[in-house]
């Protein structure tokens, strides 16, 4: 499949525009790009008691796995507000990453981030080496 990257990031980038977001002042949107081509987007919810809030990653993940999709290509991770400083890139958490790190192939699961036209394209296992997952757990 060919992907299109800059409408995944324009796509992370109109969600972000919906984040709930009034602790940090960090808005992120993030677009996941299913095998069956349907985009899934979320973003950052904050919450007044401050570990319960959720990254965007994870509602797009969660808002797919929820509708029975099960196999992904890649994520458009986009952040701005207050918090994002000067980096051009905004990348996941460790804890999202494990969570990708659940449902994808590492090896070949695009991890996109940065701006149209002016984006970085990375493997999962790049950004998460080493990783746990499901093979390393034994179902009883
Ligand atoms: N955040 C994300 O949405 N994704 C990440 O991978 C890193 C952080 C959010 C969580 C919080 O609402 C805000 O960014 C500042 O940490």
């Amino acid at each position: 499949m060919k992907i299109d990257y800059n409408k995944l990031i324009v796509a992370a980038s109109d969600a972000a525009r919906r984040a709930y977001s009034p602790y940090s002042g960090v808005s992120v949107g993030a677009a996941l790009l299913a095998a069956n081509g349907t985009v899934y987007t979320g973003v950052n919810i904050e919450n007044a008691s401050y570990p319960a809030g959720i990254c965007a990653e994870r509602v797009a993940f969660s808002a797919a796995v929820t509708t029975g999709e099960r196999e992904f290509i890649a994520i458009a991770v986009y952040g701005t507000g207050a918090g994002k400083g000067s980096a051009a890139q905004f990348p996941p958490c460790g804890i999202c990453l494990q969570f990708m790190r659940e449902f994808t192939v590492p090896e070949e699961f695009e991890v996109v981030l940065g701006e149209p036209e002016h984006y970085s394209v990375y493997k999962l296992n790049e950004l998460l080496p080493i990783s746990f997952g499901p093979d390393n757990i034994n179902i009883i």
